[in-house]
């Protein structure tokens, strides 16, 4: 028997109890595979904790994060899903019953705050919440109520996207965010939730990552057809989509006009802010920006171009908002597009450069362009070698700390992912959680990673 496994009822297997599961995974997860340098600094944890110059600030917010489609299953109500379905789709498999968080979120939660974890940031669905359009389900609001009456009872914060790359299929048949009333509808949906269970929020989000179509236009993807942008590639996509729907105004978060698209966005933010805050002005709005360590190439220098065609008017938008949140994995090396990562670099299973030290650097940028308190929403590896997870987290919070130390105005630190999920087009092959998930019989599984960045995270210190 593993002692880290949990089994699906959520209580420790073998009459164990999970805390003693959860104790377990402190110290033997560490043991088991990762390096001699994690183990040395975990077992020196106690003398950390007294060590005032590597804490953290008091009430740093300390957590793991999630989206609905990636973790719940069976959103049947969602473009992604109904794309998912159709013959020869892009995605490599369908999101299927993924990590049944739907129903699993007691067990899933109450693991996160055992681990040591003071927050827990997820998504809730629109399309679940109002399947049709004008019905809302008090049904599905009273479910992400309990969640978050769950994280209560855990003392966990709570971080809450209200809408994470998955949209109601009835909108996204009228053109997704290119139509004319998007704002406006979002913005309902938005007041809707807010009135129901906006006094449990801690921080409300009201988008996640609306960037990403302007940065995607900047990879260089070796896949393309030759003189083939991602945008046009992407309206391709969106063209057979349509057709095989029968929908001619399909429009979705990747498959639009990007410039539309953005448009319709920074309009959904605004108006949903101020739906949010007229309901409960006290309760802190930001958003989620996607956001690269963008370096400069030695020659042909683009940065400052992509940083206006990219992040802009996003920074812009979060000068207005209570706090940003932003959401990093790696760097680019910008040149007319982002290079290709050089030769011979780590590479993540999901083909970017092992760079945990973006986490500083985006923290730094993002604070002097907004001057709005920062938390870091999202930051995390896909691989498959937990100790290389180990090493990125423990780099990452390093820097963070040089940050801080400097006075960035940090003020929070949410990992991706809890656990692997279904990771997009991707399929469920990247691996960036914490606790990894048997898909067959749901048993989650405490990588050495999710102990260390917990215990980490119980002494708000290095
Ligand atoms: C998204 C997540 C995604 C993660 C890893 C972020 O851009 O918010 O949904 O799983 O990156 O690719």
């Amino acid at each position: 028997m593993n002692p880290l496994e949990l089994s699906r009822s959520g209580s420790a297997v073998d009459g164990i109890s999970r805390r003693e599961v959860l104790r377990l995974a402190s110290a033997a997860a560490v043991v088991g595979s990762v390096s001699r340098n994690s183990f040395a600094q975990a077992a020196t944890a106690g003398s950390a904790a007294s060590d005032k110059a590597k804490a953290f600030p008091e009430k740093f917010l300390r957590g793991c994060a999630t989206a609905a489609h990636q973790v719940e299953g069976n959103n049947t109500n969602s473009d992604y899903w109904t794309m998912e379905h159709l013959p020869g789709s892009m995605f490599k498999e369908p999101s299927g019953d993924a990590c049944d968080h739907y129903h699993l979120y007691p067990q899933d939660i109450s693991m996160l705050a055992d681990l040591g974890f003071n927050t827990y940031r997820f998504s809730i669905e629109w399309a679940r919440i109002e399947p049709e359009e004008g019905f809302f389900s008090n049904a599905e609001l009273d479910h992400y109520k309990r969640m978050l009456a769950t994280c209560h009872e855990h003392n966990l914060n709570t971080m809450l996207t209200y809408y994470h790359f998955s949209l109601p299929r009835w909108f996204a048949v009228k053109g997704g965010w290119q139509q004319e009333k998007a704002a406006d509808l979002y913005a309902r949906y938005c007041e809707k939730v807010t009135k129901h269970m906006g006094d449990m929020v801690g921080y409300a989000s009201t988008m996640n990552e609306p960037d990403v179509p302007q940065l995607l236009d900047w990879l260089d993807l070796p896949g393309l057809p030759a003189g083939m942008s991602l945008t046009q590639a992407m309206q391709a996509g969106a063209a057979n989509v349509r057709k095989q729907l029968n929908a001619p105004d399909f429009g979705d978060f990747f498959f639009g006009d990007p410039m539309k698209t953005r448009d319709g966005l920074l309009a959904a933010h605004a108006k949903a802010r101020e739906a949010m805050k007229s309901v409960r002005p006290d309760m802190p709005v930001g958003f989620n920006l996607a956001m690269s360590d963008d370096q400069a190439a030695p020659e042909d220098r683009h940065l400052e171009e992509k940083r206006h065609a990219v992040y802009a008017p996003w920074l812009d938008a979060a000068k207005k908002c209570d706090y940003l949140g932003v959401q990093t994995y790696s760097r680019s090396v910008v040149g007319k597009k982002d290079l290709q990562p050089a030769k011979g670099v780590e590479l993540t299973m999901t083909g970017m450069e092992f760079y945990p030290e973006c986490v500083e650097h985006v923290v730094r940028y993002a604070a002097k362009e907004t001057g709005v308190p920062i938390f870091v929403t999202e930051n995390g590896i896909a691989t498959e070698d937990d100790t290389r997870r180990v090493e990125y987290y423990q780099r990452a919070v390093a820097g963070l700390k040089r940050a801080i130390d400097d006075g960035v105005d940090v003020r929070g630190y949410v990992a991706w992912s809890l656990m692997d999920n279904f990771e997009w087009q991707s399929g469920f092959k990247p691996k960036f959680g914490l606790v990894a998930v048997d898909l067959k019989t749901q048993k989650r599984t405490i990588k050495p990673s999710a102990a260390i960045l917990g215990n980490i995270a119980r002494r708000n210190s290095l």
